[in-house]
């Protein structure tokens, strides 16, 4: 099966994501075929609404580590230090812009065997931590942006649609 990767004006990227109610073979399952599509899309992290699950999950992988699935995630916590750092969307292909966010993070989940784990990251991983973790309370990158930059983004999306 695979998955459909939703774009920027679906509902559903909006959306707060639901918890997890039982991590279970279906989740999984969900999860490999989340990473499957990720690695398909050439991405570094994907979140359920993304895949049309409004679900709390997101998966990650980062070059140089092992794929890394996050179900019910919390944040614990972040650096006060924050840094500017390229990010792009799978969900909103073509565009890229600097964003700027804590330089690390400590976050609690659950991963696809149903195993608790504390994670504390910096660098990209925290970069792609905080970017999935959004999707999850409906934010996409772009909303972390300047509504100058915004709306200069949004006109180039018409404008690749117009041509399309
Ligand atoms: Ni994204």
């Amino acid at each position: 099966m695979d998955m459909r990767i939703l774009t920027l004006g679906d509902e559903l990227l909006r959306h707060k994501a639901e918890p997890v109610a039982d991590i279970d073979s279906e989740m999984a399952q969900t999860a490999q075929l989340m990473l499957d599509a990720l690695e398909e899309g050439k991405g570094i992290g994907l979140a359920g609404p993304q895949a049309g699950i409004s679900k709390r999950i997101f998966v990650v992988h980062v070059k140089e580590d092992a794929p890394r699935v996050f179900i019910n995630p919390s944040i614990i916590e972040t650096s006060q230090e924050t840094v500017k750092f390229e990010e792009g969307c799978l969900s909103i292909p073509g565009i890229w812009a600097e964003v700027v966010r804590p330089k690390t993070v400590k976050i609690q989940a659950w991963n696809e065997k149903g195993r608790p784990f504390t994670l504390e990251a910096d660098g990209i991983l925290a970069r792609v931590i905080l970017h999935e973790y959004d999707h999850l309370e409906g934010v996409l990158f772009i909303d972390r942006l300047s509504e100058f930059k915004q709306k200069r983004i949004l006109e180039k999306i018409a404008k690749k649609k117009a041509k399309a």
